[in-house]
């Protein structure tokens, strides 16, 4: 018998009704469609309205219907690991606050921050709690509202960002699930992606408002360099150690940054594009919710076996990939 592994055992979603397209944008800041979609690949994205709507209040339908599809009485869950870039609040956990909406009595949680490739480490860290054979069910969220952190006078941000999120359960199995990951953390990075103001250094005071501090700042090029180099070479380096071809790649499920960043990175692994999962055109880049965002758009084309690359890169810098086995053919 072979190593217990964590499988992937449903995937449910939650995106905001209200859609944010370019049109709109150009309203806004000084742009227009043709750059977006050219630069970017987006075309529209979904923005969380409304008072007092945190990344819970998209996190807890999505964890409601991934209990209904798995069949999951809420008091089984062992834990809920939720990725995310904007919390509901600095504490507690947006996790905890998912538990109790949903009823997961006798989970416990934290949320875990890496920017973008949140979902991967959380997926990762949830993964351990399975092999090891301490916990059953592992639920991993991975969700953002980006729209409560952006400028939306500064077109370099405002246009690329997104909200989501998007949940799935962990499960042991002794065929299918969480094959090999590499995870990579650079803080050379901080200087290049990052919100200033609203942590310990820096707290909300009328000169951090006024100073825009609160605000995602991007150097978006350099970035870009960043994103194209390491997420192509840590997707080329899970394969090889892997010792996958190409061919034995069923699907990408890269981080949706940018398309040509995803493009970059399906060349190098030399993945054909009709394998790549794509949602950024709609839902621009959802940082934590991205990655599960995809599985749960595509999971009806998805086939037990199947083998599953996924690859991201974020602020900090953050990076990783994951090999996975998918465990269980769609509903
Ligand atoms: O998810 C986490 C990690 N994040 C990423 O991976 C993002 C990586 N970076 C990117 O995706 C790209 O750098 C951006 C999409 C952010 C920007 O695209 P770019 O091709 O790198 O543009 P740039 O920042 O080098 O700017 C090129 C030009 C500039 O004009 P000048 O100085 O050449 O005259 C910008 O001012 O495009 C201008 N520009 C715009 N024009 C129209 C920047 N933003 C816009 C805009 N509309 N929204």
């Amino acid at each position: 018998m072979g190593r217990t592994k964590a499988t992937i055992t449903g995937v449910a979603g939650h995106v905001p009704d209200y859609v944010l397209n370019n049109a709109e944008l150009e309203t806004l800041v000084e742009t227009n469609d043709e750059w977006i979609l050219t630069r970017t690949g987006i075309s529209e994205r979904r923005i969380l309205k409304g008072e007092a709507q945190g990344v819970s209040h998209m996190a807890t339908p999505a964890v409601l219907e991934l209990l209904r599809k798995t069949g999951t009485d809420p008091l089984e869950v062992d834990m809920i690991i939720c990725a995310t870039t904007t919390p509901d609040y600095v504490f507690p956990a947006t996790a905890n606050l998912i538990s109790h909406a949903v009823g997961a009595r006798n989970a416990f949680g934290y949320d875990l921050s890496a920017a973008c490739s949140g979902f991967l480490f959380a997926l990762s860290t949830g993964s351990q709690f399975i092999e090891t054979g301490k916990y059953k069910k592992v639920i991993v969220v991975g969700g953002d509202k980006m729209s409560s952190i952006l400028d939306y006078s500064d077109r370099k941000t405002c246009i690329i960002f997104g909200d989501g999120c998007a949940a799935v359960m962990l499960e042991p199995s002794e065929e299918y699930g969480i094959e090999d990951f590499v995870l990579k953390t650079d803080g050379q990075g901080a200087d290049y992606l990052y919100m200033q103001g609203g942590g310990s250094r820096y707290p909300a005071s009328h000169e951090s408002v006024d100073g825009k501090m609160h605000f995602v700042t991007q150097e978006g090029a350099t970035v870009f360099k960043f994103a194209v180099t390491n997420m192509a070479e840590v997707a080329a380096e899970i394969m090889e150690r892997n010792h996958l071809t190409a061919a034995d790649v069923s699907w990408l499920v890269p981080h949706q940054a940018n398309k040509r960043i995803i493009e970059a990175t399906a060349a190098r692994m030399g993945v054909g594009l009709e394998k790549v999962m794509l949602n950024i055109q709609k839902y621009g880049n959802t940082t934590n919710a991205s990655i599960p965002l995809c599985l749960w758009e595509y999971e009806n084309q998805l086939k037990k076996g199947d083998k599953l690359v996924l690859a991201a890169f974020g602020g900090g810098f953050t990076w990783g990939s994951m090999f996975l086995t998918w465990g269980y053919d769609a509903e």
